[in-house]
């Protein structure tokens, strides 16, 4: 595994507080995709890289039965704090090593966290644990992006953007990469020959400005500033925040639309 971020107390208790848990419309276009190549029965769906259950409890509704794994004890202990559905579990493990039975697994999802896999053993235990015509889905979404705030003294989108492109470049991993090129690579080494990438998958919302502060705090990148220059990773945020303040002409609290753009990588195991 290349790395491993998302681990520590604070860090997990914000990602539960900040990240998004919108993924109903994700979810459909897997279980549609899952529903064609495979067909019933829907006995087990594993959910890898779970971090707090956002992309878990979804799942629910569709399977007997769901696992969240995650290789983080603070993230497997957030998830299970929170009250979800009967058939939901959490447990620690890795992508690279799937405690299930051979062929016991109808799906195998990764949300926002694939490319934190070493691939080609993910792949391999994918193939392992997956029913014959059991489907992996591999889904991600680009930074948030501020939709209509035209006439305003500063373009607040250009500050978001800033956030991205100045202050957190420097930060990048190889995975954060692998996600601005919507997970070209990762689509390339999926060994299934029967393989396809939705795209275009867009969830609107509006939240706090608060809220893009928070999660911004809350990104891997973000996180590795904060570590490395503790102090410029703090002034840097509050300054971008204030400056998003005065170009809305709000306060923290003042609510702002957003749009997300997802992409989906969907891959069916040979019969
Ligand atoms: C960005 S979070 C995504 C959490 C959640 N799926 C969501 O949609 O918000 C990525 C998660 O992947 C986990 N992770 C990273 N590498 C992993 C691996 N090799 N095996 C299992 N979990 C891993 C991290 O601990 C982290 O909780």
């Amino acid at each position: 595994m290349a790395w491993r971020l998302f681990e520590e107390k604070d860090h997990a208790a914000m990602y539960q507080k900040y990240r998004l848990s919108s993924y109903d419309q994700v979810h459909n276009l897997i279980f549609n995709y899952l529903e064609k190549k495979k067909g019933k029965p829907f006995t087990l769906a594993v959910d890898i890289g779970c971090g707090s259950g956002q992309s878990t409890r979804g799942l629910a509704s569709y399977f007997d039965k769901v696992v969240g794994i995650d290789v983080s004890e603070a993230q497997i202990e957030e998830a299970k704090k929170v009250d979800g559905p009967d058939n939901v579990s959490y447990r620690l493990g890795l992508a690279e090593e799937l405690e299930f039975e051979d062929g016991s697994v109808d799906l195998v999802t990764a949300g926002i966290a694939a490319h934190w896999f070493d691939m080609e053993k993910f792949m391999k235990e994918a193939e392992r644990v997956l029913k014959p015509k059991g489907c992996v889905a591999l889904y991600c979404h680009k930074p948030p992006c501020l939709l209509g705030y035209d006439n305003c003294p500063e373009d607040p989108a250009q500050i978001v953007k800033e956030i991205f492109v100045q202050i957190l470049e420097p930060y990048e991993t190889k995975g954060h990469k692998m996600v601005w090129t919507e997970y070209k690579e990762i689509f390339d080494a999926i060994t299934f020959p029967d393989k396809e990438r939705a795209e275009d998958i867009y969830i609107k919302f509006k939240k706090p400005v608060s809220w893009l502060m928070g999660f911004v705090k809350s990104l891997g990148m973000y996180q590795i500033y904060l570590k490395n220059d503790p102090e410029n990773a703090k002034a840097s945020l509050d300054q971008i925040e204030q400056r998003f303040i005065n170009a809305l002409g709000g306060s923290s609290e003042t609510i702002v639309e957003f749009s997300l753009k997802y992409f989906c990588l969907l891959a069916s195991k040979p019969e």
